[in-house]
């Protein structure tokens, strides 16, 4: 089912033929940088390039909606943006909350499940109000999980959830020993999320940001040139027919990935024949 149902012929087929993909990435994660860049290439307030960022963002939802992917995460604020000038930060508030109060019923619709990680209680009490009134609703939806990353650093996460764990341990509710990835990854905000298969950055910068280090261990990432406010849903065509391109080894060999069946077996006859 596509939103609105408004959407051209090419679109439809393009998203038909990305559907189609088994290997189609499950969750896709983004950097959205370069709002400030754009605005000062026209020589007007940063202000400006967020809320055009926010048209991308609005497409990248939706296109991501109608392709199929099951977990869209936005990093929209990390903990070092608090640094940023009073006024840039509280635009920025002001701009998160009324994009979803006045996106949630068309998210809802289309069934889209709100999702946040991050420090929330360090939002401003109307901004922590309108999302959760926004996860509220959405909780039951089962199309794509929109998860906003507010207030967040992965360093911040990964120390906090090392805090919950060792207070589980001193409660005698763990024992260190069972200390497995899996548990480790059960006290992060991410927990019940799969791993960003993808994780994409706009404006050609090469760097994680404090940004689901954990998480996007064996992530495949992808680099645009495009400023956020630029990226549409072209660029997100882009960077999935690039994704599907790639060998994703986990460690293994290519030949291991290739032809796992018959790896297996030339490897169980050379143990036989040793
Ligand atoms: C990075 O660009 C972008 C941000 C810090 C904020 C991203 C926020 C939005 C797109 C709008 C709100 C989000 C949602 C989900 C409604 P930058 O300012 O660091 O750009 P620069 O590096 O060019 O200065």
């Amino acid at each position: 089912m596509y939103w609105n149902n408004d959407i051209s012929l090419e679109d439809k087929s393009i998203q038909e033929e990305l559907r189609s993909y088994e290997n189609l990435p499950k969750h896709i994660a983004i950097i959205m940088d370069g709002n400030g860049r754009w605005a000062k290439n026209k020589n007007i307030p940063r202000l400006f390039g967020h809320r055009e960022g926010i048209e991308s963002v609005k497409e990248i939802v939706r296109t991501s909606s109608d392709t199929g992917i099951k977990y869209l995460t936005l990093y929209a604020f990390s903990l070092e943006n608090w640094k940023r000038p009073m006024d840039e930060v509280n635009g920025l508030m002001k701009l998160l909350d009324s994009f979803m109060k006045q996106e949630i019923e068309e998210l809802h619709r289309n069934k889209v499940r709100i999702n946040l990680i991050g420090k929330i209680s360090s939002l401003p009490k109307y901004v922590q109000d309108t999302l959760h009134f926004a996860t509220q609703k959405t909780k039951e939806n089962e199309g794509l999980t929109l998860t906003l990353a507010l207030s967040y650093g992965a360093r911040w996460d990964i120390t906090r959830a090392v805090q919950l764990i060792a207070m589980d341990v001193r409660r005698g509710n763990l024992s260190p020993e069972d200390i497995s990835e899996e548990t480790f990854a059960s006290y992060l905000n991410t927990n019940g999320m799969p791993d960003p298969d993808l994780m994409i950055r706009t404006s050609g910068e090469y760097r994680l940001s404090n940004f689901l280090l954990w998480e996007l261990a064996y992530g495949e990432i992808y680099i645009s040139d495009k400023l956020w406010p630029k990226f549409r849903k072209q660029d997100l065509y882009n960077a999935l027919f690039d994704f599907l391109k790639r060998e994703r080894r986990f460690g293994k060999t290519s030949d291991q990935i290739n032809n796992s069946d018959s790896y297996f077996k030339k490897v169980v006859n050379a143990i036989k024949n040793s």
